[in-house]
């Protein structure tokens, strides 16, 4: 299971596209319940989940089919809600990163949604993450038994909006990319918040029940080439010509093409789950 925003989700797409094409199409399904996604193989009784959580603490945002909220507010504290669905799983792959990354500053409510409450605090960007974090890693050395659970922490996935980041003056965000940066001489830094990498290092590294840290910032900094762009769906559609012509405005540079990275990411992912045993 696959838990957390939109890039976990283009991780468990890719996951799907990989183990997909050797079952009959008889033998599979994919089914869609709230938050929860599920793809399931029949003759391997095997099933490939992603719930969709993006601050893995309650939040405003957790309506997975309304994603358009700006002003976003969290519950650090509160992750039972969601976490009660992530139980006696096999493998757990968690992330939480791009729906941080709109303000400096988090808004944390006071007291709970349940009772209606709207009022909130404002703390800077990692005070908050480190707060979620705390709460993410009592809830699994809580409720993780690691004899029956793995679980997996993903680093940030980045992101490519300005070119000048990578020296390219004509660029329109990664929208002309056809390649990837190939100079790693060049010093790189395409605004990835490295203090939240920190953070979610050294969390995993302190939890008692074992976390894999996955790093795949690094290696995803290069790929300026590797982003669905301005052929990327929104709202469910793919853009209209017109849209596509005006990629300052409509090309994604968050998100990652398939066949591409992700599966990169996945591969790392199975070799650690290979590898254990
Ligand atoms: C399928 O998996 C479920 C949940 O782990 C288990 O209860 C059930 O016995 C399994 N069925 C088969 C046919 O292996
Ligand atoms: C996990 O399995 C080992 C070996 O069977 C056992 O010693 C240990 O107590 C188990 N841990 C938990 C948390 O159940
Ligand atoms: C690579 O980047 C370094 C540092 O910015 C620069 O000095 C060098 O000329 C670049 N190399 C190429 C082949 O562009
Ligand atoms: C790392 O985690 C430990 C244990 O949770 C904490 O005491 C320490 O302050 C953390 N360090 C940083 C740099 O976040
Ligand atoms: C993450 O991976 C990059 C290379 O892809 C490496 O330079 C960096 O030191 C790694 N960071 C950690 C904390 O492992």
């Amino acid at each position: 299971m696959f838990v957390g925003d939109s890039l976990n989700r283009n991780q468990w797409e890719s996951m799907v596209c990989l183990v997909q094409s050797v079952v009959p199409s008889a033998r599979k399904s994919l089914s869609k319940t709230g938050s929860l996604s599920i793809f399931t193989i029949q003759d391997y009784n095997a099933t490939v989940e992603f719930y969709w959580a993006p601050f893995l603490v309650e939040s405003n945002s957790d309506d997975p089919n309304m994603h358009s909220i700006l002003n976003r507010i969290i519950m650090p504290e509160s992750i039972d809600k969601h976490g009660n669905n992530w139980k006696n799983v096999d493998y757990l792959i968690f992330n939480t990163y791009i729906w941080w990354m709109n303000t400096f500053s988090m808004k944390i409510l006071r007291g709970s949604f349940d009772e209606g409450a709207t009022e909130y605090d404002e703390i800077d960007r990692p005070t908050a993450y480190k707060r979620v974090l705390a709460t993410w890693s009592q809830w699994v050395d809580k409720n993780i038994d690691p004899n029956r659970t793995q679980v997996f922490f993903m680093s940030m996935s980045p992101l490519h909006i300005k070119s000048l980041d990578w020296e390219n003056s004509d660029g329109i965000k990664c929208a002309k990319e056809t390649s990837p940066i190939l100079n790693t001489s060049m010093p790189l830094n395409v605004g990835t918040d490295k203090r939240l990498f920190v953070i979610a290092a050294n969390v995993t590294r302190s939890i008692n029940v074992p976390v894999y840290f996955l790093n795949i910032t690094t290696l995803s900094e290069y790929r300026k080439d590797a982003h669905t762009s301005v052929h990327t769906i929104r709202q469910g559609k793919m853009l209209m010509p017109e849209q596509q012509a005006d990629p300052a405005t409509y090309a994604d540079c968050i998100h990652w093409c398939l066949p591409g990275l992700p599966d990169t990411w996945n591969e790392f992912l199975y070799s650690r789950i290979i590898s254990r045993s």
